[in-house]
């Protein structure tokens, strides 16, 4: 028995998850896949009714679970980056869930591309360090001298000083991003892992070596001593020149190692390969413990209620939460009933059909029903 703690969100999120929920309840009807979700109502509406963003309490239930399903948090009442630091990043740092895994793969027709060439790309992004810790702050004549700046993690614990000003009388904000070696050669040591897992004998890192030179110097070297442990072909990728080649030479990549910020910009590009947002499932992955599988789109308020949001994507993080619970059969036929929903225009309207949300999630449950041997 699996114990899933499922958090739908905000948004599309509560849509999208409801038609995940229907699938993964065929799957358990056919399979040995048998589990056992608890809902659990973190996100906005909590937030605006109590102040709480991410609990003692919810951490120690999400804690004493097998994985987390999750959909989507963000709200137009809200500030930007309250909901997304508070409770998204919050959990994938709090859960050391290091690894994002985001596979983009062609879905002909969908692929908007003129050659129709097959591609199958892993994006390893990392998902604890780089510029998403919060280390930043303001500093100048409006705000006092100096500038300081505290984070802790359950990983690290930083303090920094900043003395600065400008002649002109400038005030500042700055980001800063930080890379540790223990970080970049867990991920490294992941992505060699997994490329020599699925066959692939380069790993490809995309960075901006070339302006950030400190962090992202510091992880080519560290990428390249643990390829050479394990055998492996290394490949350097400026990000702006990947967001190229994924359009021109998408079946050029296979395993590829990009950290967080730029992951998540080029995965938007990706799951747009796959036929939109919509398409884009992932994985926030610790390989030893409680990893969160979700889609990769937020809560889309633009369409949010009225029930055309695209399930797909929160199918496939199904998938991916199958996969790693140790039911890859399972996993594949979701894989197969995705597949047969394209084929049969089993779709939303952002794929160019005209079903609802949960009229795809029950096709795809059907689907799943109709293999029962
Ligand atoms: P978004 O991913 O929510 O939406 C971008 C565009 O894609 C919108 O036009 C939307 O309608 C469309 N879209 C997204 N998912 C779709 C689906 N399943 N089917 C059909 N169309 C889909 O990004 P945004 O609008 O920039 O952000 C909205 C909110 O979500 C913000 O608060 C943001 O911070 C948050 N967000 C959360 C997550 C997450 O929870 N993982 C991810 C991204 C953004
Ligand atoms: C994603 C989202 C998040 C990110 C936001 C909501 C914090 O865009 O999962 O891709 O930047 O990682
Ligand atoms: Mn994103």
């Amino acid at each position: 028995m699996k114990h899933i703690a499922v958090i739908p969100g905000d948004g599309i999120g509560q849509e999208v998850i409801a038609a995940g929920m229907d699938v993964l309840d065929a799957v358990s009807e056919i399979s040995s896949f048998q589990f056992d979700p608890e809902e659990v109502p973190i996100g906005s509406d909590r937030y605006l009714r109590t102040g709480e963003l991410l609990t003692d309490e919810d951490i120690a239930l999400l804690k004493s679970k097998d994985a987390i399903y999750f959909g989507a948090i963000g709200d137009p009442r809200v500030a930007p980056g309250v909901l997304e630091q508070g409770i998204l990043l919050r959990m994938r740092a709090v859960f050391d869930q290091y690894i994002n895994l985001r596979p983009v793969t062609s879905w002909f027709p969908l692929v908007p591309l003129k050659r129709e060439v097959p591609f199958d790309i892993h994006f390893l992004r990392e998902n604890t360090e780089d510029f998403y810790m919060g280390a930043g702050g303001e500093f100048g004549p409006s705000h006092g001298d100096p500038a300081h700046i505290h984070i802790r993690r359950e990983t690290y614990d930083l303090d920094v000083d900043l003395k600065a000003s400008a002649s002109n009388g400038d005030d500042f904000a700055f980001e800063i991003g930080f890379l540790s070696t223990r970080g970049i050669e867990r991920f490294a040591d992941y992505a060699c892992r997994y490329a020599k897992a699925r066959g692939d004998s380069k790993v490809t890192l995309v960075d901006k070596a070339n302006v950030c030179t400190h962090v992202y110097g510091l992880q080519r070297e560290i990428f390249k001593r643990k390829t050479a442990e394990y055998g492996l072909d290394l490949e350097f990728m400026f990000v702006d020149a990947m967001a190229m080649a994924m359009i021109v030479r998408p079946e050029t990549f296979g395993t590829v190692a990009v950290p967080n910020l730029f992951g998540d910009i080029l995965t938007d590009l990706g799951a747009q390969l796959q036929g939109g947002l919509g398409m884009g499932g992932s994985g926030n992955i610790n390989p030893e413990g409680v990893s969160m599988f979700e889609p990769i789109h937020g809560s889309a308020p633009d369409i949010a209620g009225r029930g055309i949001a695209n399930p797909i994507a929160a199918v496939l993080a199904a998938q991916m939460l199958l996969e790693n619970q140790g039911f890859p059969e399972e996993g594949k036929l979701l894989h197969d009933a995705v597949r047969n929903a394209l084929d049969t225009r089993q779709t939303t309207p952002d794929l160019g059909g005209s079903l609802s949300t949960s009229e795809v999630g029950r096709g795809i449950a059907d689907y799943v029903r109709s293999t029962r041997r």
